[in-house]
C-alpha cells in the first residue's frame, strides 16, 4: 500500500521546523496539541530511519535493541487481550498477533496509524488501531489483560496520572503493565550521543518539561515531560500496580547504532533506557 502524501498543512512546513527550545510548564491540552501534529510530521521519517531496525513484526523496547523475546516482561500473550498505547505503526502489537495475542493499538498521531495500515497490508497481519490519546482511553474497564508501551506516549503526556489510572482501568484484575521510557538519570545530561552527552550539567530534580517552540508561528511544537525513578513507582504504587520489573538494558557489545541522544558512547556507561513491568492488584 502506497500511502497518501502528508496533509497540505505540514507539507507547507520543512520535516523538522527551525524551533528554539525551552523548559517551562505545559499542561495536557498544549502537549496534546503539540505533539500529535508533530508525530504527523515525524512519522515518515520515523519509519524510514528506524523501521528496519524496529522490524515490521517485531517488539523491540528501546533503542538498545532489547526485544520482547529476550526479555519476557510482558509475559505471555497467546489468548490474552493486549492494548499498545503509543503504538505508531504498531510493530510490537504486530508480534503480539504473531503469537497468538489479540493486540491493538492506540495512537494519537494519524500518520503514524497509517504507517501502520501499510504495514498490516504488507506483512498480512493486521492491527485493529484507534486513533485516541492515552489519557482517555476509549475502551470499557476492564477490557485487557494486558497493556503496554514502547517509548510511546507516557513521556509525552503532562497528565500522567490520569495515563496511569486509564490503564488500570482497562485492565482486569491482576493484569500486567509493562512500559519503556527514557531513563530518568538522562534528564541530567544534554541530549548529545557524544561525548558531551556524558557531562552532567540539568538538575534531575526539575521536572519542567522540555519544550521546542516552531520560531515561525511562536507555538509549541513539541513536548516531553520528565519524573525521577521515585515520582514513577509513586504514581504506579498510587494506582495499584505492583513493580515486579525494571529492566536497565546495557548496550550490547558491537551495537553502534546512534538513535537519537542514544549511543554506544554513552550506552557502555550507563542506561538510556527503563523499562518497567508490574502488575495490577488481583
Ligand atoms: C517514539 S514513538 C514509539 C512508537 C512505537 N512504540 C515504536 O517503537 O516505534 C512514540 C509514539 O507515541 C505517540 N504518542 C505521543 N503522545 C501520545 C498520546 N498522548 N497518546 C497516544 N499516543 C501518543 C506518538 O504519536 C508516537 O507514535
Amino acid at each position: 500500500m502506497s500511502l497518501p502524501p502528508v496533509t497540505p498543512d505540514s507539507r507547507d512546513h520543512p520535516p523538522l521546523p527551525p524551533v528554539r527550545v525551552e523548559r517551562r510548564a505545559v499542561d495536557e491540552a498544549e502537549s496534546r496539541a503539540a505533539n500529535g501534529p508533530d508525530w504527523d510530521r515525524y512519522a515518515d521519517d520515523y519509519q524510514a530511519t528506524h523501521g528496519e531496525f524496529l522490524g515490521d513484526d517485531g517488539f523491540v523496547w528501546g533503542p538498545e535493541g532489547l526485544t520482547e523475546e529476550a526479555a519476557g516482561i510482558l509475559g505471555d500473550v497467546r489468548d490474552r487481550d493486549v492494548l499498545e498505547v503509543g503504538s505508531g505503526a504498531g510493530q510490537c502489537s504486530r508480534w503480539v498477533r504473531s503469537r497468538g495475542g489479540r493486540g491493538m493499538g492506540l495512537d494519537l498521531s494519524h500518520r503514524q496509524l497509517q504507517h501502520s495500515r501499510r504495514l498490516d497490508e504488507a506483512t498480512g497481519v493486521p492491527v485493529p488501531s484507534v486513533r485516541a490519546t492515552a489519557t482517555a482511553l476509549p475502551f470499557r474497564d476492564g477490557s485487557f489483560d494486558a497493556v503496554f508501551s514502547a517509548f510511546g506516549a507516557l513521556q509525552f503526556v503532562a497528565d500522567l496520572d490520569d495515563a496511569v489510572a486509564e490503564v488500570a482501568r482497562v485492565l482486569r484484575p491482576g493484569g500486567r503493565f509493562a512500559f519503556s521510557i527514557t531513563h530518568p538519570t538522562r534528564w541530567m545530561f544534554p541530549d548529545d550521543p557524544g561525548p558531551e552527552g556524558l557531562v552532567a550539567s540539568q538538575d534531575y530534580w526539575d521536572r519542567t518539561p522540555y519544550v521546542e517552540v516552531d520560531e515561525a508561528t511562536g507555538r509549541v511544537s513539541y513536548v516531553e515531560h520528565h519524573r525521577t525513578l521515585g515520582d514513577w513507582v509513586a504514581v504506579l504504587a498510587g494506582h495499584g500496580f505492583r513493580i515486579t520489573d525494571l529492566l536497565e538494558p546495557q548496550w550490547p557489545e558491537g551495537h553502534e547504532r546512534v538513535w537519537g541522544g542514544w549511543s554506544g558512547t554513552r550506552g557502555r556507561i550507563g542506561p538510556g533506557t527503563a523499562v518497567f513491568g508490574c502488575d495490577l492488584d488481583a
